[in-house]
């Protein structure tokens, strides 16, 4: 209980700095340079892909995802609250000026026609679950994401099942808590479709 306590709290005091950083990220975004950013992703578009559109199934595309979204990521993995092996180095020495100018960079390309084909029997059943669970509300009726909240559409289908994974089991941090109370009611044939799904919508 007390555990439980304390961590929601360190989990709201982690909010409210995440919130007051966003804040100064946005006072700060009108500066935000696409240019410096595309330098800097020299090193990111190595695992990435060329401007952020991956071909690797377990490196998430960031072409065309909110810019509020990718500064957002890039300051969890450098606070240490969202982790991965092959992620967190590459994040641990940007600076705020980098994460503004490498969110501007990324959000601004082009997303490649997804190269996922959807199999046709979960094309309905996939619209249903994001109907169903309110998907939509949150990641936009397109499901091309909005403020801090990223896009799914054409997403590589591995990557979105494990994230959905994580959530559900609380391995993935989710600043707010949302997304780990949407992915509670994903069965595991629910999450197999949803891959399946999003990866292959392509733009509306
Ligand atoms: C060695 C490979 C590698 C390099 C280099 C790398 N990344 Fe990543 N990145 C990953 C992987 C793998 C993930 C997914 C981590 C996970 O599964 O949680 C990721 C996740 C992300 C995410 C979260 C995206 C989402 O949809 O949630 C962002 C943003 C990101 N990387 C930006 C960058 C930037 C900017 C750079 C360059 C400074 C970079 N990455 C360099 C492998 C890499
Ligand atoms: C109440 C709003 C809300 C709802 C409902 C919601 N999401 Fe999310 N989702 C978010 C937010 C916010 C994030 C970013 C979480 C973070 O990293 O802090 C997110 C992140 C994700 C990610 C991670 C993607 C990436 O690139 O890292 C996936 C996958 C996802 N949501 C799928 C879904 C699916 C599928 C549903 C419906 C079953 C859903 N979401 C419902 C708000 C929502």
């Amino acid at each position: 209980m007390t555990g439980s306590l304390a961590a929601q709290r360190s989990a709201v005091a982690m909010f409210a700095a995440a919130l007051s950083f966003l804040t100064l990220a946005f006072t700060q975004a009108a500066f935000a340079d696409a240019e410096a950013g595309r330098h800097k992703a020299q090193v990111c578009v190595a695992c990435h892909g060329p401007g952020g559109n991956s071909a690797n199934p377990a490196v998430p595309t960031l072409a065309a995802q909110p810019q509020q979204f990718i500064v957002t990521q890039l300051f969890m993995f450098r606070e240490g609250k969202r982790k991965d092996a092959q992620m967190s180095s590459f994040a641990a020495s940007l600076s705020n000026a980098d994460l503004n100018d490498l969110a501007a960079y990324f959000s601004a390309q082009p997303h490649a026609p997804p190269a996922h084909v959807t199999a046709p029997e979960n094309v309905a059943a996939g619209r249903r679950i994001t109907e169903q669970n309110n998907c939509v509300a949150c990641h936009a009726r397109t499901l091309m994401g909005q403020q801090h909240i990223p896009r799914l559409a054409g997403q590589q289908a591995e990557y979105l099942r494990a994230q959905l994974r994580g959530f559900k089991a609380s391995t993935r941090f989710d600043m707010d808590g949302n997304m780990t109370s949407a992915a509670q009611a994903l069965s595991d044939a629910d999450i197999e479709i949803l891959g399946d799904y999003l990866s292959g919508l392509g733009a509306p």
